[in-house]
């Protein structure tokens, strides 16, 4: 959708090639294969959004569990300011809606961390773009339900996430690589699902 012409919004902090360069090469076509399927929910109207956040939370939910299960605040010491459980599950039950059934998510190994982080605090550019859809909703209990899309907002995470990043030394880019193509694949399931 908009990757291209955003561009240069998300090259702050970014100075060289690296691990990022990797991970975004390696998951550009599952990104846009994504974008396509959650643009296909229409966010201004109440099922729409519903089934939207359903989607997320089903890979979401399992993600963060893996990465607490992992030991991220170790290797991500903000981690509990990253964090987006509370606030989607926050917002299914203003919908009205249970907590849908997680999708399947491998233990992570530690580099494994990284490469799932980078696609949750990824998705924070999309979520902006999201924001500025559902505000158009006429319906007052979507708006009332944003606490997932708008997390974080003006607190630069996912710069910092970038710096983080670029700071790892040895890391088995392999290993990131692959749980970055696992979380794109937990999204696209449970957009599927949906
Ligand atoms: C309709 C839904 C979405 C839209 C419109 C969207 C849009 C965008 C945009 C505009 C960017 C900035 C791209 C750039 O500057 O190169 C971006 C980056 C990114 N998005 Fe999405 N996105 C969506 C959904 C998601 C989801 C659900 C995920 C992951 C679960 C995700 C993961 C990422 C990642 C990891 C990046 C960073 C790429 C990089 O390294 O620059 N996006 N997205």
């Amino acid at each position: 959708m908009l990757a291209e012409a955003l561009d240069v919004s998300t090259r702050v902090g970014y100075s060289r090639p690296g691990l990022r360069e990797r991970l975004r090469a390696a998951t550009a076509a599952a990104h846009r294969r994504l974008d396509a399927q959650f643009s296909s929910f229409d966010l201004t109207i109440f099922s729409g959004y519903r089934r939207f956040l359903q989607a997320s939370a089903a890979a979401l939910l399992p993600l963060e569990a893996a990465l607490v299960q992992a030991g991220v605040d170790t290797m991500v010491p903000d981690w509990l300011e990253r964090a987006r459980s509370t606030a989607i599950t926050a917002d299914l039950a203003r919908l009205g809606s249970a907590v849908p059934p997680a999708m399947t998510v491998a233990p992570l190994t530690p580099h494994g961390v990284l490469g799932t982080m980078y696609v949750l605090e990824g998705s924070r550019l999309g979520a902006k773009f999201l924001l500025t859809a559902v505000a158009g909703a006429a319906d007052p209990r979507i708006n009332a339900a944003t606490a997932y899309l708008s997390h974080g907002e003006g607190q630069r995470l996912w710069q910092s996430f970038l710096a983080r990043l670029e700071a790892e030394d040895g890391c088995d880019e392999d290993e990131a690589v692959e749980a970055a193509g696992a979380a794109f694949a937990a999204f696209e399931q449970a957009a599927d699902r949906a």
